[in-house]
């Protein structure tokens, strides 16, 4: 017997299969939790832990790499009971203390990926910090003194780390979580100067040639939310920032409903 021709049941069925397989996902970046940021996150995260099914934090977590702003995040994040990923962004480095940072809010619950791939409900999770360099024609070549050849290793050896990731998930969709944009798109409204320090094209490659289905970055806080790679990857900028300024009617998350086959 076909569905189409089945019973009542059969269809209920199919309805019940088909919601199972959607996948609510929330995305934000550059929370940039001070040491007064106490009571001022935890609403929009209990707000966000009732329609997402899974909370991806896009770095710039906390304000200057202090410890004791992750342990005001991690306070603030207590509501949230789904799965939480995340990437460190530039500012989690400013005091040296990343492993501890981590630490805390990895007790919290939030799982941080540098370079791995995990698998949550369905989906693909990878996850790098990115670099900064510039885009297409215009990007830092290694050439010169050492310390460019540095610079641009650096934007380098964070590409090899996402398209290592990309490469060990096996789920129908892939998701990739960056700090820095691979893509000029969504940079576009910060000042033109400043644009080789708001990500790299380098990092848009792998994205490409493992068809990812939808990319999350942050650090542009003045950017565009949602631009898309040359072979037509959307990327999201989800900067808290640029979510307040582009959709002022919603909480500041990029919700995205996926199927997970
Ligand atoms: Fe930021
Ligand atoms: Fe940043």
């Amino acid at each position: 017997m076909s569905l189409d021709s089945g019973t009542g049941r059969e269809t209920g069925e199919r309805i019940e299969t088909r919601e199972r397989k959607t996948v609510r996902l929330a995305a934000v970046g550059d929370l940039h939790c001070t040491k007064n940021s106490q009571g001022m996150l935890q609403p929009l995260f209990s707000h966000l832990a009732e329609s997402a099914d899974i909370l991806v934090l896009c770095g710039d977590l906390v304000d200057y790499g202090q410890v004791e702003e992750a342990k005001i995040l991690a306070r603030e994040l207590a509501s949230v009971k789904i799965p939480m990923l995340a990437v460190l962004g530039n500012h989690e480095f400013e005091c040296g203390q990343t492993a501890e940072l981590e630490r805390v809010l990895g007790d919290a619950g939030v799982v941080f990926l540098d370079g791995d791939a995990y698998e949550v409900k369905g989906l693909g999770f990878a996850g790098v910090k990115g670099f900064a360099g510039g885009f297409g024609e215009s990007a830092l070549q290694p050439w010169g003194e050492p310390s460019i050849k540095h610079f641009v290793n650096e934007s380098v050896a964070e590409t090899l780390k996402l398209e290592s990731a990309l490469a060990k998930l096996r789920t129908p969709k892939r998701i990739a979580l960056l700090h820095y944009s691979p893509i000029q798109a969504t940079v576009e409204g910060e000042p033109l100067q400043i644009y080789p320090f708001l990500g790299s094209s380098r990092l848009e490659e792998p994205l490409n040639r493992y068809s990812v289905t939808a990319v999350f970055h942050g650090h542009a806080h003045r950017g565009a939310p949602e631009g898309r790679t040359q072979n037509g990857v959307p990327v999201y900028n989800v900067a808290m920032k640029v979510l307040q300024r582009s959709f002022p009617e919603r909480p500041p998350f990029r919700i995205l409903e996926l199927q997970t086959s």
